[in-house]
């Protein structure tokens, strides 16, 4: 019992260049660097159009770009984590707004969306260095991800905006203002679900989408008034 406590604070901090560190952080910086082949690499694209895919497919059919001005449709990601889904709906055309509360996606996603065009510069990163299980053969471990892979100076469709809300997002959003809400795995990071429901549900304008896509809750539902 006596070698408990030392050992635990052993594990739980280390020291980088005489400050000490929480190790904890380090599984955040590795996430981050996974989310980022996920959301930003060619790597990643599978697991996108898997996720991304359904819901930009409903957007699109939703408003279709021949009867609608997609600049005046606006439509909020909440847990928008590296931006990628936001980025996505406003390289569409729609006015696009991500919401994200984690410091470690924000700085993130605000160096790729704002420093990096494919035209002059791609990361190289080797996400999986880390790993010592889940790889059916070392080499795995050394696989190499570029980013971003996409020119994110370019907007094939006009008209697009994009913003993004830093915070809370029980704290920034209230009021009905949006035409469209979409989350993809964020219901599920809820502390508690009703509240996420009903929040979006009040910030929806009356005939208004919610597009989700997650593990235990995926659907579309259409607001309608008085309902
Ligand atoms: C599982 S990740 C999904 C990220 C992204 N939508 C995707 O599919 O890759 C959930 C994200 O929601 C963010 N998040 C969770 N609760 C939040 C809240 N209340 N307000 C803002 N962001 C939140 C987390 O920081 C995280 O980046």
């Amino acid at each position: 019992m006596t070698y408990t406590y030392p050992t635990v604070v052993f594990l739980k901090n280390i020291y980088i260049n005489q400050k000490m560190v929480h190790t904890d952080q380090f599984c955040r910086v590795k996430t981050t660097i996974k989310q980022i082949v996920r959301d930003w690499s060619r790597l990643g694209e599978r697991e996108r159009s898997a996720s991304y895919g359904p819901a930009l497919d409903i957007l699109n059919c939703e408003y279709p770009t021949e009867a609608i001005d997609r600049s005046k449709i606006k439509i909020l990601t909440p847990g928008s984590g590296l931006g990628r889904i936001t980025w996505e709906l406003f390289s569409h055309g729609f006015h696009s707004e991500g919401c994200e509360f984690s410091w470690y996606m924000i700085l993130a996603s605000q160096f790729i969306l704002n420093r990096c065009s494919a035209d002059d510069v791609v990361f190289r990163i080797f996400p999986y260095i880390h790993e010592t299980c889940n790889l059916q053969s070392w080499s795995d471990a050394t696989t190499e991800a570029t980013f971003p892979d996409v020119d994110l100076t370019a907007t094939p469709e006009q008209g697009g905006t994009m913003e993004m809300g830093i915070g809370d997002f029980l704290d920034l959003y209230n009021e009905p203002a949006w035409h469209s809400v979409v989350t993809v795995f964020f219901v599920d990071t809820a502390h508690n679900i009703i509240e996420y429901v009903e929040r979006i549900y009040k910030i929806l304008l009356p005939g208004g989408l919610w597009v989700s896509f997650s593990n235990f809750l995926s659907f579309i539902f259409i607001q309608v008034i008085g309902k």
